[in-house]
């Protein structure tokens, strides 16, 4: 936690953070496998993009090729290109990820089991002839270097919350087309590792995304012959860290105790509706797939007053049900707002769920409390006001076990990066942050754990334009803003 001593100094791993000789590989590559091109060419949804994102239904579409890879290019794809002064390349990627590291890999299970290739857009082959499932499955796998090289124990909830951001697009995308998607996060570890050929350790399964309504039909571990394709190292020496091993094997389930634990999800999870109305302004022209190519994080907001839509409409469409096995009935979380400076609001700390807004706390000076609250990133006040993700983690630890946080730290990023997303799509701006955990509770005055952060207000800038699948657009003066940013933050 930030801002609190190791509960476990003993076993933190001795590093050195950001390591330039030990950088992370940003990509995963496979060698000698020949990647199968998905079509480039975009499908455009029919629905306006603030009704998808409000929860109304788009007309039943078909999962074909091309559609599969309009899904994966707005849920993975890379979009943006910038050069560092050393003549290197920096991707951006459709979601948002901490420090831009993405550690999350996306595998196609159908009849074969394919990884998608960001930067070729496409297939490399994996397994052929499977047929684990009827329709196509995805799994979500974290590999917990590419984030830990900066982050260090701490890594392994961003695996978590990168995978949320990255789903609050594939979601959002696969509703606008009629092909609604269902996350799981109760599944056999071992035989989802085996399947998509990772060790269970350097490389973790985080979610599966199942379109249709089969379940997988996962063989035991040891029934499968292991991936020949050879995928090469994330890094010169990829260390472990043992906390971050530890919390991933300790929240693993065995093939026979999945049923019982989703059934157990019935318990926690909260109600939240499936839709809220649309914003008053309909942007009858905009789509889903606009709203996320036009994304990207707020790197500097304007103190300026917000309009109601960009709270009322854009956290309650946020706070919608998840179609999540861990929240049957809508939701694991609730909201802690930070209001600064939004039409028709007081300043002052809210908590929101689906029954409103409840007042929790005033402070004299709202936009100082965001501020220090994250982790004295001025982002965090410039906001018109920034929410904190959270959850009582009691009685979810006692009904779902280490399993049940892996599944709300997932439904953090999944708010995230649909606010994030909602932001923009009513002309706002947004950012993920992280923030100081117990002061976040002791401000907001509440037993609920803080589990993300994300701020919502009006961008100095808007982000620059986002390229189509294998044409990334270049991005000039990436520099400047980063160290414009740099300047007023703390090390983060
Ligand atoms: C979980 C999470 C935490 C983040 N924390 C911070 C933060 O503390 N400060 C910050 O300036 N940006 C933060 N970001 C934004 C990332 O830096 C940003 O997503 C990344 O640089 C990629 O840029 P893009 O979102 O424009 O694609 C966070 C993003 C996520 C998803």
């Amino acid at each position: 936690m930030h801002g609190e001593p190791p509960a476990h100094p003993d076993r933190l791993l001795a590093f050195r953070p950001l390591d330039p000789t030990n950088r992370p590989a940003p990509l995963k590559t496979y060698t000698g496998v020949e990647t199968l091109p998905l079509p480039r060419e975009l499908r455009r949804s029919s629905l306006p993009a603030v009704d998808g994102l409000s929860g109304r239904n788009a007309e039943p579409g078909r999962l074909d090729d091309r559609l599969l890879g309009t899904l994966l290019f707005l849920a993975a794809g890379i979009t943006r290109v910038a050069r560092t002064a050393d003549g290197g390349r920096v991707w951006f990627r459709s979601a948002m990820s901490a420090g831009n590291l993405h550690p999350v890999e996306v595998y196609v299970v159908h009849e074969d089991v394919h990884h998608y290739h960001p930067l070729d857009h496409g297939l490399v082959p994996l397994r052929r002839g499977v047929h684990v499932c009827d329709d196509v499955t995805l799994v979500l796998t974290g590999i917990p270097f590419r984030t830990c090289w900066k982050y260090g124990e701490r890594g392994w909830r961003h695996l978590w919350w990168d995978a949320g951001a990255l789903l609050a697009n594939l979601v959002a995308a696969a509703d606008a087309h009629g092909v609604p998607a269902q996350i799981l996060v109760g599944f056999p570890d071992a035989a989802v590792a085996a399947l998509v050929g990772i060790d269970g350790v350097d490389e973790v399964p985080l979610a599966l995304v199942r379109f249709g309504s089969g379940e997988l039909r996962l063989p035991p571990p040891d029934a499968l012959e292991p991936v020949a394709a050879r995928a090469d190292p994330v890094a010169g020496r990829v260390l472990r860290f043992p906390l971050v091993v530890d919390a991933q094997t300790e929240t693993a389930l065995d093939p026979d105790a999945v049923a019982g634990w989703r059934q157990a999800a019935l318990a926690v999870s909260m109600p939240a509706p499936a839709t809220v109305e649309p914003p008053p302004d309909t942007y009858p022209n905009d789509r889903v797939e606009n709203v996320i190519l036009r994304r990207g994080s707020t790197r500097l907001f304007r103190r300026e007053r917000a309009p109601s839509p960009v709270l009322e409409w854009g956290l309650a469409a946020a706070a919608r049900a998840v179609p999540l096995d861990a929240a049957p009935a809508g939701t694991l979380i609730e909201h802690l707002v930070s209001v600064h400076d939004v039409a028709d609001a007081e300043p002052g700390g809210y908590r929101y769920t689906a029954a409103g807004f409840e007042g929790l706390t005033r402070s004299d000076d709202p936009r100082a409390a965001g501020t220090r609250l994250c982790l004295d990133q001025p982002l965090g006040g410039d906001s018109a006001y920034t929410v904190f993700h959270a959850a009582a983690l009691d009685p979810l630890l006692e009904t779902l076990g280490g399993r049940g946080y892996r599944a709300a730290q997932l439904e953090a990023g999944i708010a995230a990066g649909r606010l994030a997303l909602n932001a923009v799509a009513v002309g706002a701006g947004a950012t993920g942050l992280t923030f100081y955990d117990r002061l976040v509770s002791r401000y907001f005055h509440t037993e609920a754990a803080p589990l993300l952060a994300t701020a919502v207000g009006v961008p100095l800038t808007s982000p620059a334009p986002s390229g189509a699948p294998g044409q990334p657009v270049e991005l000039s003066g990436y520099g400047r803003v980063m160290a414009r940013l740099a300047a007023g933050l703390d090390g983060t």
